[in-house]
């Protein structure tokens, strides 16, 4: 009854989950997760910091255990990711370094870890959270931003820097843009999801190459955009991407204006906004990856006790898996 062996026999799509090799001592946390799905992607492991703690010295071995976990169990590996604006080593964000300096850094870096994963990631995200929350939507304020246009120029910005990169490092690998508040093209996150659709756009226009963009959607149990969602995705497609749900979680929480008391109808709430995200990512060509950021309230990112993911802090199914596995 798994998630994976369904979604596998009826649809070419991926069902999956972030993962965290911190937890690969409990059986139960590698079972589950094998068990119900057939893509991870390791929750911090493969990240600039991980990889690349000093300058210029590459420690792949945590992000390997995620690589060697979906390959002992026949998933498929997401990267995530190689170019993000925070949580980046000291000797980075602290150096003395000039936009070549920094070009030089990040072509390394890209290189380096597409190249160590060729032909074991099936998708990389290339670039994080690049986009500002706000109007006029400019690049986020970071380090890469440091990077200016290149003389010739064919780069005009860190991004185009990091997806050329990748491409040449490996051609097979699928890379995308990644961001969160851009999942739906209506309601509050139309703003931001229409700075996302220009700036990929017009890096087709260009010619720099990318494969699909990454609708992050940390959103929560009220959540109402789904036709928004739909309509998103299909414009993607329409430009001849793919699109992946990468880190879906439904948070029930009481901040925010928004008040979420736990209960069995709000587990079942939660469970029905699942399966009709699930439905809206099987019924929708562009998408291929229906992705939750954790599967277990147990190890969640998000606050305890606000209980965003399908399986309960034991391991159970809750509502949500059901739900899904109905619509499948
Ligand atoms: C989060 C991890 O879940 C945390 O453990 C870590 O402390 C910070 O990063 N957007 C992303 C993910 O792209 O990489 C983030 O993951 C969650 C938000």
């Amino acid at each position: 009854d798994a998630l994976s062996n369904i979604s596998g026999k009826t649809t070419t799509k991926y069902v999956g989950a972030a993962v965290n090799e911190g937890f690969f001592d409990d059986a139960h946390y590698k079972e589950t997760s094998s068990d119900y799905y057939n893509l991870v992607t390791a929750e911090n492991s493969c990240k600039f910091s991980a990889v690349q703690k000093t300058q210029g010295t590459f420690d792949f071995a945590s992000c390997d255990q995620v690589a060697q976990f979906a390959e002992d169990n026949d998933m498929a590996f997401r990267g995530h990711n190689t170019c993000w604006g925070v949580y980046n080593p000291s000797w980075l964000d602290n150096g003395n370094f000039t936009s070549s300096d920094f070009v030089g850094i990040l072509e390394n870096h890209v290189t380096t870890v597409l190249d160590h994963y060729q032909g074991k990631a099936v998708a990389w995200d290339i670039v994080n959270e690049a986009i500002s929350d706000s109007a006029p939507y400019d690049f986020k304020a970071n380090t890469w931003n440091n990077i200016t246009a290149d003389a010739d120029g064919i780069n005009t910005n860190y991004i185009d820097v990091a997806f050329r990169a990748a491409r040449k490092a490996d051609p097979n690998a699928k890379l995308f843009y990644n961001d969160y508040n851009v999942a739906s093209s209506q309601g509050w996150s139309q703003g931001k999801s229409d700075a996302m659709y220009n700036m990929v756009k017009s890096m087709l226009d260009r010619g720099v190459p990318i494969d699909g963009v990454g609708l992050q959607m940390h959103v929560g149990t009220g959540y109402d955009l789904v036709d928004g969602v739909i309509a998103n995705m299909e414009r993607y497609g329409a430009l001849g991407l793919e699109v992946h749900i990468t880190e879906l979680d439904l948070v029930c929480s009481q901040k925010n204006g928004y008040d979420c008391v736990w209960s069995d109808d709000m587990e079942q709430q939660q469970g029905e906004l699942y399966a009709t995200l699930l439905k809206a990512c099987l019924d929708t060509d562009a998408c291929t990856n229906f992705e939750t950021w954790g599967f277990t309230d147990a190890h969640s990112w998000l606050e305890d006790g606000t209980h965003p993911l399908p399986f309960d802090e034991n391991y159970n199914q809750k509502k949500a898996v059901g739900s899904m596995l109905d619509i499948l």
